[in-house]
């Protein structure tokens, strides 16, 4: 259930806030040691592993997390996104205890974005000097090699865009209508008053066992360990 004090409500689980700022400096530690070479790159394989445990982790928690964390929460078409933006350019505030529909569709486009740019990785190979190969190298030929590494490094520059664009769009809730979504992300809670409207009772959200997210967390490390071992 969620917890609720007068003016607050809890909205996203530990495991979403923790997947979260976890693939941010991972993300971070990926771009800065892939650009920095040599030894660096063992950790860029490294946090390549733990980024694609993340991702499929939080692929299996949007079917069975917590309410906020569901996919059928948040991926919501076209129409709704558009309304969404009618509120967004209105006087009135948009009101969601998770994302809101348009934040919905970037979400959905940021993981499989990253999804993409690792799962190149671990095909890609320096063809330079020979030395560091994708641990998946071996399972294809020359020219299935030289083209995911051609997208893993462009793919990158997509990625830093669609960062760029999710943080502007964080600013601009924060500017525009005063809604601190950072701070959700980092607590878990929201202002009653970002959730529903006045006089409005709050929305039952259900919250997945830690336990549960533990136990998905650590079957897609092992899956991962088989793929890349
Ligand atoms: C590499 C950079 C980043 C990536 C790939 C990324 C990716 C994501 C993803 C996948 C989600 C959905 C979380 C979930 O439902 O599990 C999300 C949400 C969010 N991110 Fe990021 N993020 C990045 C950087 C940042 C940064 C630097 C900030 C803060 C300035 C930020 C603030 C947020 C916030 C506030 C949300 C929740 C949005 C909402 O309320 O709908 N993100 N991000």
């Amino acid at each position: 259930m969620a917890k609720t004090n007068d003016s607050r409500l809890r909205v996203w689980d530990v495991p979403v806030r923790l997947f979260h700022w976890t693939l941010v400096i991972l993300m971070a530690a990926s771009y800065f040691s892939g650009r920095a070479g040599g030894d660096w790159m063992k950790l860029h394989f490294w946090s390549g592993y733990a980024i694609l445990t993340l991702l499929l982790f939080r692929i299996a928690w949007g079917f069975v997390g917590s309410t906020t964390a569901r996919f059928s929460d948040f991926i919501k078409g076209p129409s709704a996104a558009l309304r969404h933006v009618a509120e967004l350019v209105g006087p009135d505030r948009p009101r969601e205890a998770g994302h809101n529909p348009l934040g919905g569709a970037m979400v959905l486009v940021l993981i499989f974005a990253v999804l993409a740019q690792v799962v190149a990785g671990l095909f890609s190979a320096d063809t330079d000097t020979g030395m560091v190969n994708g641990p998946l190298t071996r399972l294809v030929a020359d020219a299935w090699i030289d083209k995911a590494t051609a997208f893993h490094k462009t793919w990158i520059n997509v990625l830093l865009v669609l960062a760029a664009l999710h943080v502007l769009a964080v600013f601009v809730y924060l500017a525009w209508k005063r809604q601190n979504l950072v701070g959700a992300m980092i607590t878990g809670s929201k202002p009653i008053d970002d959730v529903v409207a006045p006089g409005r009772p709050a929305p039952r959200l259900r919250f997945a066992s830690g336990r549960l997210a533990l136990s998905l967390l650590i079957a897609c490390a092992a899956i991962v360990y088989f793929i890349v071992r």
